[in-house]
């Protein structure tokens, strides 16, 4: 597995359910494989969207949830054009610790933004470049720990949006059908990390080994 195709595979989950974790344990398993991998979390991974994250998240900036959105995937277009692009056209294996699903869970499941709006936003912020893989890790209940803006948020938001990553969940599963092409793996957090690690790779290695990766 040395050279290939650069693909795009995203983790999306609620608050705590371990997306990090898996993130780094698969560039690790990556990088032995001699695979270059590349790592972006959102909202950041580009010096402007760094300073976004932090207006998003500092506790005391109330704002409207269309500013809100708007922030998100300003920090988005940021991303995809700086970051993304340039190491899918390089070869690389880019893992996102988040991406679009996560604007249609919080901002539309969870704030309430139409879905339409979301749904355009996210397309006009990343000019339809989508994963070839996205990972949904699911949990009963996730830990919120870090008390930032989002975290502190009622419970009533954060039971919003993981329903609604379950509603996405069907949805994608409706979509593309037991035959058609499965980008959308969901998993649940069961068990330990070493389990989800396991389940994590036996969804990439199809993609990595055989005619996955993208075309442009
Ligand atoms: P982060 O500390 O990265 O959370 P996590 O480790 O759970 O991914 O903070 C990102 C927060 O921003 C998280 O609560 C999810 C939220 N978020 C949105 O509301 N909309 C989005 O489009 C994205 C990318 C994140």
């Amino acid at each position: 597995m040395g050279g290939g195709r650069g693909c795009l595979i995203a983790f999306e989950g609620a608050d705590g359910v371990g997306k990090t974790t898996q993130v780094s344990r698969l560039a690790d398993w990556l990088q032995q494989k001699g695979r270059s991998a590349k790592v972006v979390r959102e909202p950041g991974g580009t010096p402007v969207g760094e300073a976004i994250r932090h207006v998003l998240l500092r506790p005391e900036h109330v704002m409207a949830p269309l500013t809100e959105t708007l922030l998100f995937v300003a920090a988005r277009h940021e991303v995809v054009e700086r970051v993304l692009r340039p190491a899918l056209a390089q070869g690389s294996v880019v893992l996102a610790d988040r991406f679009t699903l996560s604007t249609v869970a919080y901002q539309h499941f969870g704030a309430g933004v139409p879905r339409e709006q979301v749904e355009a936003l996210n397309q006009w912020a990343t000019g339809g470049l989508t994963p070839d893989l996205t990972i949904l890790l699911l949990a009963e209940q996730a830990r919120r720990l870090n008390q930032d803006r989002m975290e502190q948020r009622a419970d009533s938001f954060h039971d919003r949006v993981r329903e609604g990553y379950l509603t996405l969940s069907r949805e994608h599963w409706e979509h593309t059908g037991p035959e058609g092409r499965c980008r959308l793996v969901v998993l649940a957090r069961e068990g330990d990390a070493d389990h989800v690690a396991a389940a994590v790779l036996d969804a990439v290695r199809p993609l990595l080994d055989g005619e996955g990766g993208r075309r442009a």
